[in-house]
């Protein structure tokens, strides 16, 4: 099985949105893109208040719909629901750490729960129309690489078509460096696809984290959230292709959030602007002091005269120059 591509942006609660997805795809149309985790079960009940959430829009190309839940039949029926819209991809969220997640049995607690994981499979295999991924951490009390390599063998016999691999502990936060060497030996234990994920800081980390653990893909979130363009500069790392990138960030940071606005409900522009502003902030000098302003804003016509107001006061810092030259970045 081939992918479409080695660059995925990861899913992030709260934070993939549309609008983020617009962003992303306007500097690199082909990568693969996850939706937000969402609950298998307000999918199987076609809860109309998810909704904006499920919605696929014409820049979701290679779009992969992650879901997370712990009943098989629920996680079957919303994964039909799902790949019914020929999504590239249905992935079942072995990954995430959250208290209330993993309470319920769901996320990275199933990586303790190897027999449930396995029916969770089974149930979804059978009825999901497209591709099946899972997207897991390393463990869930602690790294045991045996035990990480039977699990995903489990999944892989159960017909999961390919693993994203975030190479930490359920109990670990960012606390820790992500381990790349257990993105390598997965890749050299399994037939499926593995794509690698965890702290990639840039294009040429990126690269050389393919180029060392040997796997078929990188995933990036949060760094993909401040720079929205770093797959486009991947792409050129990754070619050796000697390419200038000229990006106005203020430009990007209200679209970003017109965006929000626009295909969102109101309900939901106070959280969702404040993830992306969390992350996108970190773009200027004075961060600390932008995205204190912007929380305490709850609209987002405030958010964006805020930002405009910034950078009115700062015009400099909204021309960001990027270059390649031979496969590596300079930032000007
Ligand atoms: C705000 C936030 C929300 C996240 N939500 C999800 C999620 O819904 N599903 C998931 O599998 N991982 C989630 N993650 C984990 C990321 O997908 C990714 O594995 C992690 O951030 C490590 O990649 P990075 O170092 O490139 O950020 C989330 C991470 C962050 C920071």
């Amino acid at each position: 099985m081939k992918l479409p591509d080695k660059f995925f942006l990861a899913p992030m609660a709260e934070v993939t949105t549309p609008a983020l997805r617009k962003t992303v795809s306007s500097f690199s149309p082909d990568i693969v893109m996850y939706s937000e985790m969402l609950s298998a079960g307000a999918i199987a009940a076609r809860s109309p208040h998810n909704e904006p959430l499920v919605k696929r829009h014409e820049f979701d190309r290679n779009f992969i719909y992650q879901i997370v839940g712990c009943d098989p039949s629920v996680m079957a029926d919303s994964c039909a629901i799902l790949s019914g819209t020929e999504c590239l991809s249905v992935d079942v969220n072995m990954g995430c750490s959250a208290p209330d997640i993993m309470k319920r049995g769901q996320g990275a607690r199933l990586l303790s729960d190897p027999a449930r994981a396995r029916t969770i499979i089974k149930s979804c295999r059978k009825s999901c129309g497209t591709l099946l991924s899972v997207k897991m951490r390393s463990g869930f009390e602690k790294n045991d690489p045996e035990r990480l390599v039977d699990f995903a063998r489990m999944l892989e016999d159960e017909g999961v078509d390919f693993i994203a691999l975030h190479p930490r502990y359920a109990k670990l936060s960012f606390t820790r460096n992500a381990d790349w060497g257990l993105v390598k030996l997965l890749k050299e234990k399994l037939r499926i696809p593995v794509i690698g994920n965890g702290d990639i800081t840039g294009p040429s980390d990126a690269v050389k984290k393919i180029e060392t653990s040997g796997c078929d893909g990188v995933m990036i979130g949060r760094e993909a959230v401040k720079s929205p363009w770093i797959f486009r500069l991947c792409r050129a790392v990754m070619d050796g292709e000697n390419f200038t990138l000229d990006v106005d960030a203020r430009d990007v940071f209200i679209k970003t959030l017109e965006h929000t606005a626009e295909f969102l409900p109101d309900r939901l522009h106070k959280s969702r602007a404040h993830r992306f502003c969390f992350y996108f902030s970190k773009n200027v000098k004075f961060s600390h002091e932008l995205f204190r302003l912007i929380r305490a804003a709850e609209r987002i016509d405030t958010i964006i005269g805020i930002v405009q107001d910034y950078y009115g006061r700062n015009p400099a810092e909204a021309a960001l120059r990027f270059e390649t030259r031979d496969g590596s970045i300079i930032k000007k």
